[in-house]
């Protein structure tokens, strides 16, 4: 089933095979047989041919560009600076989204380096849009002029955040919740599941000495390069990122599995992603470990983790969130 800005694309027969796709949300591209840069392991691995790419800076340009526009305003902005740097006049860029992403409000303020944006189509709920640039292809993008970054905790580290990172600015209150009951002693090998700016990651492996590897997971390339940068401020003895759709792409066994999970696919609710996680830990637990996670109180995890586990229990409730601890796999 193909996304509505999609099935705009082509009832206006907008795209060839020579059509570059940047942050499509659907399989377009693989029916298509066009050019496509992914920024979500999940769809790449999902939807992608061979020559997809998936990774936080777009490399490649194609005469005709299309740019599924994100909701997040300064990551729509961070992915129209990738592609002013790599675009030439000559190539148009359409852009596509849905009425509530934000896609009027940018086109009406594209910036120096495009021509104002000309509308092409509308319909299914989406706008489409065209544009190119006005000279010379901009010089310089970098990833890091759009980092932020915030400090946390005794002795502070530093949270390195990009655009569309979950909880750019600020800790996540839950995740907060988590970091004041982690137990008093951690060991072995830690795996931060979903770990986005790698907050949890990067706590833990300053906070326990006896903690020998740390891995973090997470489906959103921006995730994975901030959770990179939050890591290497710490500089944890062994430890690796990894773009993983739930725990798919993850290999071995941890002493210890803690997560925030998502339970949201860009604005929609998915409980899917938590239940499949929940289902997998057991054979990604050592005998003696233990998962670790918050989450909303509404969310209804403690019935899931019983399907798994035979000790569950919950630490603290503070009325939104609490956490739960798990054990002994069935
Ligand atoms: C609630 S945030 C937690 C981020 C971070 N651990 C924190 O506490 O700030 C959930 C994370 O899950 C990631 N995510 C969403 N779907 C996923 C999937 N299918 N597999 C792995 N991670 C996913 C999101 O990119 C996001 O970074």
């Amino acid at each position: 089933m193909l996304d509505n800005s999609s099935q705009l694309l082509l009832r206006h027969q907008l795209v060839d095979n020579e059509t570059l796709l940047v942050n499509a949300p659907d399989a377009l591209a693989r029916e298509a047989k066009c050019l496509a840069h992914f920024y979500y392991f999940n769809l790449w691995h999902r939807y992608a041919l061979p020559v997809h790419q998936f990774g936080a800076v777009l490399q490649q340009r194609a005469s005709a560009t299309v740019l599924y526009v994100p909701k997040e305003k300064n990551l729509a902005r961070m992915l129209l600076a990738n592609l002013a740097h790599n675009l030439v006049p000559s190539d148009t860029l359409y852009l596509v989204g849905g009425n509530k992403s934000g896609i009027k409000a940018l086109a009406k303020q594209l910036g120096d380096d495009w021509h104002p944006a000309q509308k092409v189509a509308s319909g299914n709920h989406c706008l489409l849009y065209r544009t190119q640039l006005k000279g010379a292809k901009a010089g310089h993008f970098e990833l890091a002029d759009y980092r932020s970054t915030y400090p946390l905790g005794q002795p502070a580290i530093t949270v390195v955040n990009l655009p569309g990172v979950f909880s750019e600015q600020k800790l996540d209150a839950g995740t907060a919740l988590l970091l004041q009951h982690l137990p008093a002693e951690m060991q072995g090998k830690v795996l931060d599941f979903a770990c986005g700016s790698g907050v949890l990651a990067a706590s833990i492996a300053t906070r326990f000495p006896a903690v020998t590897h740390i891995s973090a997971s997470d489906v959103n390339a921006f995730a994975i390069e901030a959770c990179k940068q939050t890591l290497s401020q710490v500089n944890p003895a062994d430890s690796q990122v990894i773009a993983s759709d739930g725990l798919d792409q993850v290999d071995g066994k941890f002493d210890w599995i803690i997560s925030n999970p998502p339970f949201h696919t860009g604005q929609r609710t998915d409980y899917s992603i938590a239940r499949d996680f929940i289902r997998s830990v057991p054979t990604h637990l050592t005998s003696k470990g233990r998962l670790m996670l918050v989450a909303n109180n509404f969310l209804g995890y403690p019935e899931l983790l019983r399907e798994q586990f035979r000790n569950v229990r919950e630490i603290v409730n503070n009325g939104r969130f609490h956490i739960l601890e798990a054990s002994q796999p069935c």
